[in-house]
């Protein structure tokens, strides 16, 4: 726990007791063996114990931050010492804990980690996160971050798992698993948030279905793996804002997913009002009072919020102190042995090897031989530079980096490395990348180009372009004009556009912003250490109105249906890389797809198997995708929507039956005329391929008319 919490701690104690007894009078603390405080007795026992003996001041303490007197303890809400009830002490995360407490592990950021396709995984990066977080000191991570990849111009794409809400959604759920091992997960930003620059102010529209089908369901699945808490968004969704929003809020969290954790409201301007925020069901107000606390007793005092909001709301905010330990003292972890362990580091490396995708291998110049490459150029600022992501709320920094020019170096073996780690190159730097067996050119996108707004140090926002500066295609190119052997490696956060150079290069691949251990990640794949084997989570166009348009200058944005793969998909247009696309150094042939059933109840599980084979000589990963399409539906539907995906790994020759199910409820449309979901008796189609674009095995179903 940092000294500046302890001192913080301390205050809020001195605090407390004045408003408990007055000035100068004894706190009158309520016995530990007082029923709540026993662990034996049913959770929601301990609820309803505790809550009658709250008085409504002590309630309503319960439900915002600190007082602006308290600002530099923004993250925390207050404890109550008469009751012995612990505040919440919240942190960002969503790559590593956040660079306030001090350096800390740092993973590639939420795109790659979307690209490696591997929930299990997240879930060990959920994990590791979650035990730095609580060894120093909180009980709260504001992670994951789940909004939707809408457009890849969002300033904070980098944060979130990729563009298709069943695979986000499982991505989630799986980091929330590894996080609550230790800490409360919180889900955010809901909803609708996925505009940098005007995230404090647009008004995003958007009809019923596009809100249940697409923006939600990620959500929906993060409240079904049982996520503590959700934050709600900056933005306002159908002219209400989302922290007000009873639709989001009451209607669709409480009342159709049963969510019974709280909702904390986004940081500096996301609360608005008393009443409508609390009668929507805003449980928390941060990061400081203002609308909560006062203004809410008031509120109640005067009838225009009943007893029962507020009752409701404190269960929650109990329920989860409860339930994650934090009443119970859940114990210390050792930062020492905790944060940046061995385990956690080589966990971040193991995580960018299964994130970085190869794009292009012309020649298989990839992996570069270390027999007969003797030499290897490594070019560009980015080589040898620290590129952990933005610097908004999600940063993170290790107390060391592997840049990918100090990677390669140390994997090199015999292979001398040329380190031209400049973006203007000299004539004899020419002279030396045309004397290479091989140049590596790092090239993409940093903090200045992408990243959260209006924060402090960061006022980026969202993309300009989805192109690379002209300087560094320019750079490519010249670097792709003296060798033949020119590999790309990309760092950004999501889609960056190619077409200026992707002819001229022999091979490319996406390395995001790959964490702490990137650099040994990427030398690793560069040599054949590793195979790549990451998936796109986002669809790369060839130009930008391949995608819909994406407004960040104006305060209200329509999000209509169709957006990534299932917008081109439907336009019949054709991507430089689509949704799912990753090469690898070996092949694998996919064989067999069968259904267990060929009719499905509407309830029903839908069951596949298929037979996977590594063909080439090495060992490797594949991730098999099954998409569904729909055929005689009465309302407009996606081409194909991904509904499963496992990764396999296979030895040289190896099969394996990979499984793939889904709950058919998965395939319902929102109907309109009757607002429920609905399953159609109709045929789908199930395609299986390594890309939303290479199906090559299909069938298909049908689901019973009841
Ligand atoms: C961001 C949240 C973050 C919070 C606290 C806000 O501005 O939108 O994602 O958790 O700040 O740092």
């Amino acid at each position: 726990m940092p000294d500046g919490r302890v001192t913080i701690h301390v205050r809020f104690v001195v605090l407390l007791l004045t408003l408990a007894v007055g000035c100068g009078g004894e706190v009158d603390v309520v016995p530990r063996d007082t029923s709540y405080h026993n662990p034996n007795l049913p959770l929601e026992a301990r609820v309803e114990d505790l809550l009658a003996r709250m008085t409504l001041e002590e309630k309503i303490g319960q439900m915002h931050g600190v007082t602006v007197a308290d600002i530099q303890d923004m993250n925390s809400t207050p404890d109550n010492a008469r009751l012995g009830i612990p505040g919440f002490h919240m942190i960002d995360g969503m790559r590593g804990v956040s660079i306030t407490t001090g350096a800390a592990t740092t993973f590639p950021v939420g795109s790659a980690r979307g690209a490696t396709f591997d929930p299990d995984l997240e879930a060990q990066v959920g994990e590791a996160v979650g035990a730095e977080a609580r060894a120093k000191g909180n009980n709260m991570l504001l992670a994951p971050t789940i909004n939707l990849l809408r457009h890849p111009r969002w300033g904070r794409a980098q944060e979130t798992y990729g563009e298709d809400p069943l695979h986000v959604g499982l991505m989630a759920a799986g980091f929330i698993h590894g996080v609550q091992q230790n800490v409360i997960a919180s889900a955010k930003h809901f909803a609708l948030n996925s505009i940098e620059d005007t995230r404090m102010t647009v008004n995003v529209t958007v009809d019923e279905r596009t809100l249940r089908e697409v923006y939600l369901p990620h959500f929906k699945r993060a409240v079904d793996a049982g996520v503590g808490s959700i934050m709600c968004a900056y933005d306002k969704v159908n002219g209400v804002n989302s922290c007000q929003n009873t639709h989001l809020l009451r209607d669709i969290l409480d009342g159709d997913w049963g969510f019974d954790g709280f909702v904390e409201s986004d940081w500096l301007t996301a609360t608005h009002t008393t009443v409508a925020s609390a009668l929507a069901g805003l449980d928390v107000e941060m990061p400081i009072v203002r609308f909560f606390g006062q203004p809410l007793i008031g509120a109640l005092n005067s009838g225009a919020v009943p007893v029962s909001v507020i009752d409701d709301a404190v269960r929650r905010i109990l329920r989860a102190k409860f339930r994650f330990g934090i009443f119970d003292g859940k114990p210390p972890l050792d930062p020492a042995t905790v944060v940046e362990s061995p385990a956690h580091t080589a966990l971040a490396r193991a995580v960018e090897r299964e994130g970085i995708v190869l794009l292009k291998n012309a020649g298989n110049v990839l992996p570069l031989a270390r027999a007969t490459t003797h030499r290897v150029a490594v070019v560009g600022t980015l080589a040898d530079t620290v590129n952990l992501g933005d610097t908004g709320s999600s940063d993170a920094r290790g107390s060391y980096t592997i840049t990918p020019l100090a990677g390669i170096q140390a994997h090199a073996g015999p292979v001398e490395v040329t380190n031209l780690a400049r973006d203007t190159l000299s004539a004899d730097d020419l002279n030396q990348i045309a004397a290479a067996d091989a140049a590596v050119v790092v090239v993409g996108l940093t903090a200045a180009d992408e990243g959260e707004g209006q924060q402090p140090g960061s006022t980026v926002g969202d993309r300009t372009s989805l192109d690379l500066s002209a300087d560094q295609q320019q750079l490519v190119l010249d670097v792709a004009s003296r060798n033949p052997r020119t590999i790309v490696v990309l760092e950004g956060g999501s889609a960056i556009i190619v077409e200026p150079f992707v002819d001229q290069v022999a091979a490319m691949l996406m390395a995001w912003y790959p964490g702490m251990e990137g650099g040994n990640a990427i030398a690793e794949v560069l040599f054949g250490d590793a195979d790549p084997s990451g998936k796109l989570d986002v669809t790369v166009p060839r130009s930008a109105d391949q995608l819909p348009p994406f407004i960040d200058d104006q305060n209200q944005v329509e999000y209509d249906y169709y957006h990534g793969y299932r917008y081109v998909d439907k336009n019949n247009l054709d991507p430089r890389y689509p949704f799912g696309f990753g090469l690898s150094y070996t092949s694998c042939v996919l064989r067999n797809l069968r259904l267990a059933a060929s009719t499905v109840a509407p309830n029903g599980q839908v069951r596949a198997s298929v037979d996977v084979q590594n063909t080439g000589l090495i060992a490797g990963d594949e991730v098999v995708q099954l998409y569904v399409g729909y055929k005689g539906s009465r309302v407009d539907r996606p081409v194909r929507e991904l509904k499963a995906f496992q990764r396999v790994s296979l030895a040289p020759g190896e099969t394996k039956t990979v499984s793939l199910a889904f709950a058919a409820a998965d395939l319902a449309f929102w109907d309109v005329t009757t607002n429920t979901f609905v399953v159609e008796p109709i045929s789908y189609v199930v395609q299986v391929g390594s890309s939303s674009r290479d199906l090559p095995l299909q069938t298909t179903f049908a689901v019973a008319d009841r």
